[in-house]
């Protein structure tokens, strides 16, 4: 029986990560592998309603409001994600590791209240795989430029995303099995070509 694991992309803003899923996607579509695809912050309904709130240009809650909220849209999902776990591919655009790199390394809130917090949702649901989308300072502001609208984590200092990049680094390197860096700033067919191999391994 094939295996049904769960992958997630991670990766700062414009490292390519919502590319490649959306990639990955269409491959499985083709190939009529069956899975669920969600992003986060989003994802159910009222994941999608908790993004609103903290992505609007006008939020400016202090950092540990924000680490809530994520958090908050984050339980709104554990529900869909547990009732598939293990009997579909589950694709996560952005999981915890997203918390901790912007969360804990790139705006100081304590590392342990967010594992804590994670631990406390996620239960026995785990990771089987992530790939780590990296990016330059200069194609991440380039692409950056081409948004048409950006919301209000898009507006950082330069500073900031390459903190949360060294962060997402740190994360990996503690577990390498269970990463793959897929270095944006080189070809998009070869990187999509690296993660559908892959994928072919872990189903
Ligand atoms: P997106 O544009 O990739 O959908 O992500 C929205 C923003 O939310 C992105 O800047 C990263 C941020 N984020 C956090 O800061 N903490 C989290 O736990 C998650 C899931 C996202």
């Amino acid at each position: 029986m094939s295996k049904k694991p769960v992958i997630v992309f991670e990766g700062i803003e414009g490292s390519g990560k919502s590319y490649h899923i959306s990639q990955l996607a269409k491959y499985l579509d083709k190939k009529r592998i069956s899975y669920i695809k969600i992003r986060e912050p989003g994802g159910s309904l009222n994941a999608e309603k908790i993004r609103k709130i903290i992505l609007n240009k006008k939020s400016n809650f202090n950092k540990e409001t924000d680490l809530l909220l994520y958090q908050a849209a984050r339980s709104e999902n554990m529900s869909i994600l547990k009732k598939n776990y293990k009997k579909k591919i589950i694709l996560i655009d952005r999981f915890i590791d997203s918390t901790i790199a912007y969360q804990h390394y790139g705006l100081g809130v304590n590392i342990s209240l967010i594992r804590y917090l994670n631990n406390y949702l996620l239960k026995d649901f785990s990771i089987d795989f992530t790939f780590l989308n990296i990016v330059n300072k200069k194609n991440m502001l380039k692409r950056l430029k081409l948004r048409k609208s950006l919301n209000r984590y898009d507006k950082f200092k330069n500073n900031f995303y390459q903190k949360v990049q060294n962060g997402y680094l740190k994360l990996s390197k503690k577990n390498k099995t269970k990463y793959q860096i897929i270095n944006s700033n080189l070809d998009m067919d070869r990187n999509k070509s690296l993660i559908i191999e892959k994928i072919n391994k872990l189903i």
